[in-house]
């Protein structure tokens, strides 16, 4: 692979330690895939930001990069972490853990990283253009850029991403290359959309059928940015794509594929569903969470006036960035959600805080939850529209089956 003068400089260690090993990982990965040169990224997005997912040992590595003087050299931004960094008390995480966790921020923030702590970092200020090439890791948010922001990113680990980040670098393979980025599966969509459940479901059943091919999705009239983060976290899930395209939506060029070619009705729609409704003991929901991907000022504005004069019974969450929620703040949603009894929980979500024993059943809006719900808590899952969950809030049920 053909490396610049500086780029050669930080591989010798001339621009330090963590520069150097950052380096290392940069064209180790370069070697593998093929590349032929490293490019500059404009942003970058870390994952792996929990203390629950890091443990020790991730803590120690975090902390011997920024002890050895590592600096970013472009916009980074950090996922969500395992707790509210200023209300995790109210959300019963233990005293350890939050302890742990400020150290693993502490050891990103000596790094120059911006702590936002938030998988929707397009939300709040790191947007990436049409064209750019970008490091970013989190599977939803490397979906929403590379398909409705037409950045380029290949789906990048949390060492990887920060890799990138040390060194401003990343090897020139995999989505980078406009040849990569072609569609490879048509799709036809026969079913009305309407909202981020009929989005996440679509995902669902996208995924399933296509694994982590490219798709060119047909059939779609509109769709809005919530319901777009949805799908891109759905289909990313269950699939594994890190692009897609859809007629007349997204920004992309791409070549029709010939051959392959999948339909989605109304059938395929309930199937989904139905997959992600597990059967409750009359329907009992102990802990509604919605935010996933973490939500937008226009989702919270929503679930204001949906809980407004209400209490809820069940445990309730609203899972966002920390700058969303200054602004629901402003505008005053935030005291209504709370004096119905919601919570919020910033910088975290319902998959990455440490919950596992504590709830029986979620119900969310979000079909990326359910999978890890089910998966890494243990938990039942109920999956519907924002207002059904926020109905199952109220009545701490799940009434409509
Ligand atoms: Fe974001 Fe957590 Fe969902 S990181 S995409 S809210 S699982």
């Amino acid at each position: 692979m053909k490396l610049t003068s500086e780029e050669k400089k930080m591989l010798e260690g001339k621009c330090g330690k963590a520069t150097r090993e950052a380096m290392e990982i940069i064209v180790a990965l370069g070697e593998i895939y093929g590349a032929k040169k490293l490019i500059p990224v404009s942003s970058v997005q870390v994952a792996g930001v929990s203390y629950a997912n890091l443990g020790e040992a991730g803590l120690d590595y975090l902390k011997a990069i920024a002890d050895a003087g590592g600096k970013v050299r472009v916009l980074t931004t950090l996922n969500p972490a395992g707790m509210d960094v200023e209300n995790w008390k109210t959300l019963g995480i233990k005293e350890d853990f939050a302890e742990k966790q400020k150290r693993v921020l502490d050891a990103f923030r000596r790094m120059d990283i911006t702590v936002t702590c938030t998988c929707t970092p397009y939300l709040i200020g790191n947007l990436p253009r049409f064209g750019e090439s970008i490091a970013w890791s989190e599977s939803s948010a490397v979906c929403f850029a590379n398909s409705v922001l037409g950045a380029k990113t290949n789906r990048e680990g949390g060492p990887s991403a920060l890799a990138a980040a040390l060194t401003g670098k990343t090897a020139e393979y995999g989505l980078h290359l406009n040849e990569n980025r072609q569609a490879q599966v048509v799709v036809e969509v026969k079913t009305k959309l309407d909202g981020t459940r009929d989005w996440g479901e679509l995902g669902y059943a996208i995924g399933k059928k296509i694994g982590n091919k490219i798709p060119f999705i047909t059939g779609v009239k509109k769709a809005s940015i919530e319901e777009l983060k949805s799908f891109s976290a759905s289909i990313a899930t269950y699939g594994g794509t890190a692009l897609f395209h859809i007629k007349g939506i997204t920004p992309n060029k791409t070549r029709k594929p010939s051959g392959e070619k999948i339909v989605i009705t109304d059938v395929g729609m309930i199937e989904a569903r139905m997959a992600l409704n597990d059967d409750v003991p009359d329907g009992l929901v102990d802990f509604v969470a919605v935010g996933c991907p973490h939500a937008s000022i226009k989702e919270i504005e929503e679930i204001a006036r949906m809980v407004s004069g209400k209490k809820v019974k069940a445990e309730f969450w609203v899972t966002t960035a920390r700058a969303t929620k200054n602004t629901a703040d402003t505008m005053g949603y935030t005291k209504t959600i709370e004096e119905a009894g919601g919570k919020f929980a910033c910088d975290t979500c319902m998959v990455v805080a440490p919950l596992k024993g504590r709830f029986k059943v979620l119900a969310t809006d979000s079909a990326k939850a359910c999978y890890y719900a089910r998966g890494k808590n243990e938990f039942k899952t109920k999956f519907g529209a924002m207002k059904e969950c926020v109905q199952a809030a109220i009545e701490g049920k799940w009434i409509i089956e």
